[in-house]
């Protein structure tokens, strides 16, 4: 039950009739399952979660989604030291750099195993960091290459063979001292079809509108508003099944960051917060298939192009400061 009333709020905005149902099913059911009878002495907690039980029972998950407070909790939890945000820039510095240097080998005719070598190479000896994909969860390499349909999650592999016209993901995370730094871009490789160039440009539009508007004060539900506002306009959807996250000494940490939303909606940010916005836009369908094969590869489930940018942010005092722009950026 606690479960689903987690699910529920979780849900948010994105269905808010299923959202209520559950949760009032969910409200039932633990009332009668604990017998409770002094609400206020019980909260449902976990230890980044709390909800007092007489919130549960007297508020709307709308509500209680809109008390702050019940956020505070989780969000002092995401707040990192200045020590660690200069380590943060330290990895986010490294993951860019690498990313500028496999830009010259994304060519027609190079395998995606052989640019996931050449990023492991680099990322162990010459800048001593750590691949963090390669073991990460049973992940089998260094980097993520997503080509064309391919949403993310891509596995390099020496028979994948770069053709003129594709357009591929290099998504890479390099661990130095112990923080992580995560992003990716899109490359061209040979001939930009037109197509592929405008959502391309479209998606990297979205995750720059994103930063823009991050700072202290602002709901995550805006950095998603801002993304799927921009995707749709220009006909394109946004996928929902994968998303941005924080980022520190863990790979992927609390709070996650949906790639669409509503304004004023969900965690407010607070500086000091580390997290990657890393929307992946399709020129069909948002839906996506998991591959039975390799339990990795996330592909459209029209076949349809698609594009992700990646980038690692600290919320500051004032606004943001993009951990991994690289120098061809001006963030
Ligand atoms: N770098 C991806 C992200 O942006 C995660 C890749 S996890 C892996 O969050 F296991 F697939 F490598
Ligand atoms: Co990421
Ligand atoms: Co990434």
């Amino acid at each position: 039950q606690i479960f689903e009333i987690e699910a529920s709020l979780a849900s948010q905005e994105q269905n808010v009739v299923q959202a209520e149902n559950n949760y009032r099913n969910a409200k039932l059911s633990l009332a009668q399952l604990l017998l409770i009878d002094d609400f206020n002495s019980f909260e449902i907690a976990n230890e980044d979660f709390s909800i007092p039980f007489s919130d549960i029972l007297t508020k709307s998950p709308k509500e209680i989604l809109n008390k702050s407070m019940t956020y505070d909790v989780k969000s002092q939890k995401m707040i990192k030291s200045s020590d660690e945000i200069a380590k943060m820039k330290v990895a986010g510095k490294l993951a860019a750099q690498t990313l500028e240097m496999i830009e010259q080998h994304v060519q027609p005719g190079v395998s995606t195993g052989e640019l996931d070598r050449i990023c492991h190479d680099y990322i162990v000896n010459e800048i001593d960091c750590i691949p963090a994909p390669l073991n990460y969860n049973g992940f089998p390499k260094s980097i993520c290459t997503s080509i064309n349909q391919v949403v993310c999650h891509g596995i390099p592999d020496d028979n994948r063979v770069l053709k003129n016209g594709d357009i591929i993901n290099i998504d890479l995370t390099v661990i130095k001292d112990g923080y992580h730094g995560d992003t990716s871009k899109m490359f061209f490789v040979g001939k930009k079809q037109p197509h592929a160039e405008r959502l391309v440009s479209i998606t990297q539009e979205c995750l720059y509108k994103a930063i823009a508007i991050c700072k202290p004060g602002i709901n995550l539900g805006d950095i998603g508003y801002v993304i799927q506002k921009h995707a749709e306009e220009n006909h394109y959807s946004v996928v929902r099944d994968y998303c941005g996250h924080g980022i520190g000494k863990v790979f992927h940490e609390d709070p996650q960051i949906l790639h669409y939303g509503n304004p004023g909606t969900g965690m407010e940010l607070k500086a000091g917060m580390c997290f990657t916005i890393e929307p992946m836009i399709n020129l069909g369908t948002h839906k996506t298939k998991l591959s039975k094969n390799d339990g990795w590869t996330v592909e459209t489930i029209d076949g349809r192009l698609s594009a992700q940018w990646e980038h690692t942010l600290a919320i500051t005092d004032d606004g943001c400061e993009v951990l991994t722009a690289r120098s061809e950026e001006t963030l």
